[in-house]
């Protein structure tokens, strides 16, 4: 098989649907597939076919949502910055739920609502200003951050909804970042949601959303495969205090599928400048660009030196003509040659769907285990 390519593995990917699964049943939580994270068609299909919904930013994940298997009435859509042909194209398919992130984007919707002659029905993406302690970069939840709108408007639209008459306003939303490890950190989410439930007495309303953000093991991607669900939903049911007949979502991303890919890449060259030695692989920054625009660490194997002593430090870096298309500037690894073949793991999320051309040098194709792959898996829309 030509390198660079993705690999799924497809049984730890049912085997942490059905933990996630599990988990949330517990208490009776809705679990919505954040499409971002990967929108592989296949994928998809799997995780369509295990009953989630789907957590969608973009009419066309609409649209590749509908097509493999999520029904309109398990998805939800969000997103700054949603265009009128997107809102109407939401409406028209009657999806479950619009995110609505400032008060302008409400007066669009009632407009394209109204016109179209439907309800739309909305939550309100509220900044609860909560500290998602990670990466700077993939934080949501901060008063600084563009996403969602304050207490203070969401509350001036509460007591004017009724003005809207083409709108049904379901409940909140909320999303604070990704990446968490730290369960103390759901915890001041669940208490900043009660205390702005109260403040907007909105827990008669019959949907609340918590957005997604549970992270998994970087550095433990074969020991730690599967995120701690247990721990997340305990955390929010401990902490939560919804209305009696609130419905509780959320939207996981990379926490379903982030350890069931792997990015497979061959070692072209070995060369050793005064400071450092590289290992120059044929994937690059246009395969998994997490490295150079989050500095994120991925665990790097060398499977064709299994066994071998890892004791050799490295620069594993792209082809691509930038700088920043590094791996990771001190990688732990057997000494290397050309023709060895690399495994750069936790792929499943933010890697595929984050590929671009860039220096044209394609995407790289993809492969499943157990092999298998569906019909329509050919192309995305
Ligand atoms: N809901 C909303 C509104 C979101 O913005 C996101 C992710 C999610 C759910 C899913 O979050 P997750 O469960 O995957 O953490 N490209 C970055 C991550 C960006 C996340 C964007 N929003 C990365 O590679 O780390």
């Amino acid at each position: 098989m030509e390198t660079p390519f993705y690999q799924y593995d497809l049984a730890l990917l049912n085997e942490t649907l059905d933990t996630a699964h599990v988990q949330a049943t517990k208490y009776g939580y809705m679990v919505h597939y954040a499409v971002k994270a990967n929108a592989n068609p296949t994928l998809l299909k799997v995780i369509s076919d295990a009953g989630f919904g789907a957590d969608c930013v973009s009419g066309n994940e609409i649209k590749v949502a509908l097509k493999n298997g999520f029904k309109p009435q398990s998805i939800v859509f969000a997103g700054v910055g949603k265009t009128d042909r997107e809102i109407e194209y939401a409406i028209e398919q009657s999806i479950h739920c619009i995110h609505c992130e400032s008060v302008q984007e409400f007066q669009v919707i009632d407009h394209i609502a109204k016109k179209l002659n439907k309800m739309a029905r909305i939550a309100i993406r509220i900044n609860p200003n909560v500290n998602a302690k990670t990466h700077k970069s993939i934080t949501t939840g901060l008063k600084e951050n563009k996403f969602g709108m304050s207490v203070e408007e969401a509350s001036l639209i509460f007591n004017t909804a009724n003005q809207y008459k083409n709108i049904n306003l379901i409940g909140l939303h909320f999303h604070i970042g990704s990446q968490i490890m730290n369960m103390e950190v759901f915890k001041n989410l669940a208490l900043e949601v009660n205390r702005i439930q109260e403040r907007l007495q909105s827990k008669a309303l019959p949907y609340l959303n918590l957005g997604g953000g549970l992270g998994i093991d970087y550095n433990n991607p074969r020991i730690n495969r599967i995120a701690d669900f247990e721990g997340y939903f305990k955390t929010i049911n401990l902490w939560l205090n919804p209305g009696k007949d609130q419905s509780i979502h959320f939207e996981l991303g990379r926490s379903l599928v982030g350890q069931c890919g792997q990015l497979y890449t061959h070692v072209l060259y070995t060369k050793t400048s005064p400071t450092r030695s590289f290992v120059v692989v044929d994937a690059g920054m246009n395969a998994l660009i997490r490295p150079a625009l989050y500095g994120a660490y991925h665990h790097i194997e060398n499977i064709s030196k299994i066994g071998w002593p890892v004791n050799q430090t490295y620069e594993v870096v792209g082809p691509i003509c930038e700088t920043t298309d590094s791996f990771g500037e001190a990688v732990s690894l057997p000494t290397t040659e050309r023709g060895d073949l690399l495994v750069i793991h936790s792929c499943g999320a933010y890697a595929e769907s984050m590929a671009s051309d860039y220096n044209l040098r394609g995407r790289p194709q993809c492969v499943f285990i157990p092999n298998y792959e569906l019909e329509n898996s050919k192309g995305y829309l």
